[in-house]
């Protein structure tokens, strides 16, 4: 990119930010969002995502920051492409009213999902509480992950947590453990989270702590909301009981860890998982399953019975500061017929 093509692709930047914010803002009053997706790619020559988080510190001051995950354009990246993500900082910054230290940019060639562990050096580590509904949830911004809320699952974690009110969920690929959260929230009997990563099996307890929902307290029956570190492969082979009524089964695209005991695939291995995650619901149970893999097309579930019955969600659970769908996803069960009967 020249000079002046940069200068050119920073100056619509600030327009688009601008325009998007104004176009979001009464969906944002009606509904309550307070992280929100700004910027979307919109200009093919600036392939950023810009999400916004309004929250409080732990120390409780309303503090309102941004990420901005630049992707490296088709053409490649590079120092110049890098001087532009510095300069397109303090264009965020300008544009939509955030301090410029609290714009965190991150360069990325990979989608989201993948597993990363470590703890990030504490200083260039912003720590919110965010609210999305009633629950409150635990972001940081300036590592180098993502920060710890999925903001294209905002609708799916609310109808999940509406379809889970009494019943028992399985949260697998649980991550920092939303939907768990949002479920429990809404008077889920049971809230079951399973991840591979230690780091992230924390933040789903820290961030069921957070709402007074308690991961370690041991009733007669167990823990209500337990979070398990384990492969959710592994999990669901050595799982025996039909005991779920709700699943979530959320998995990254690929997944390739020392501690799980196979490889994973979503594209080639999401047949066996949903059929997996069936055997584990109660008769009349539901899976909800979704994929962030571009291009992502779900396999023929005849296999998985003549009953199964599948709906495909996609178009209710993308937001709409989205631009382009950034997932897919579908609700399956059994048809009322045969889960009566069973
Ligand atoms: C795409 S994220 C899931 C997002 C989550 N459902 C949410 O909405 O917040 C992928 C998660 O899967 C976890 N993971 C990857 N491979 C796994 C495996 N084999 N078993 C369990 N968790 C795994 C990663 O640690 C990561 O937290």
């Amino acid at each position: 990119m020249t000079a002046p093509e940069a200068a050119r692709s920073l100056a619509a930047l600030a327009n688009r930010l601008r325009k998007n914010e104004a176009r979001l803002r009464s969906w944002r009053s009606r509904e309550g969002v307070t992280c929100y997706r700004v910027y979307d790619r919109d200009i093919p020559e600036l392939p950023l995502q810009i999400d916004v988080f309004e929250g409080t510190t732990p120390e409780g001051e309303p503090l309102r920051a941004a990420s901005l995950v630049a992707f490296a354009p088709r053409h490649g990246g590079g120092a110049a492409y890098d001087d532009v993500v510095t300069a397109a900082v303090a264009v965020v910054a300008g544009a939509l009213s955030i301090h410029q230290a609290h714009v965190f940019p991150q360069l990325r060639e990979r989608e989201r999902g993948g597993e990363v562990e470590g703890e990030d050096a504490a200083a260039s580590v912003l720590s919110l509480i965010v609210r999305e509904g009633p629950a409150r949830l635990l972001v940081k911004l300036g590592a180098r992950r993502d920060p710890g809320l999925f903001l294209d699952h905002r609708t799916t974690r609310r109808l999940v947590a509406q379809e889970s009110q009494g019943l028992s969920l399985l949260n697998l690929f649980a991550y920092t453990g939303s939907f768990s959260v949002q479920a429990a929230l809404a008077g889920a009997s049971s809230t079951t989270s399973v991840d591979l990563s230690l780091q992230t099996t924390r933040w789903a307890e820290e961030n069921l702590a957070l709402n007074r929902i308690d991961a370690r307290g041991v009733g007669p029956a167990g823990p209500a909301h337990r979070v398990l570190r384990a492969d959710a492969l592994a999990f669901l082979q050595e799982e025996t009981e039909a005991a779920y009524d709700v699943v979530v089964v959320d998995p990254p695209s690929f997944s390739r860890s020392r501690r799980a005991q196979q490889d994973f695939d979503v594209a080639r291995d999401h047949l066996w998982l949903i059929g997996a995650a069936l055997r584990v619901c109660r008769p009349a149970g539901v899976v909800w399953f979704s994929s962030n893999l571009r291009g992502f097309r779900l396999g023929d579930l005849a296999g998985l019975g003549q009953d199964v019955v599948v709906d495909d969600v996609t178009a209710r659970t993308c937001p709409p500061d989205f631009q382009r769908s950034p997932h897919c996803a579908f609700r399956i069960s059994r048809s009322i017929k045969s889960a009566t009967r069973g």
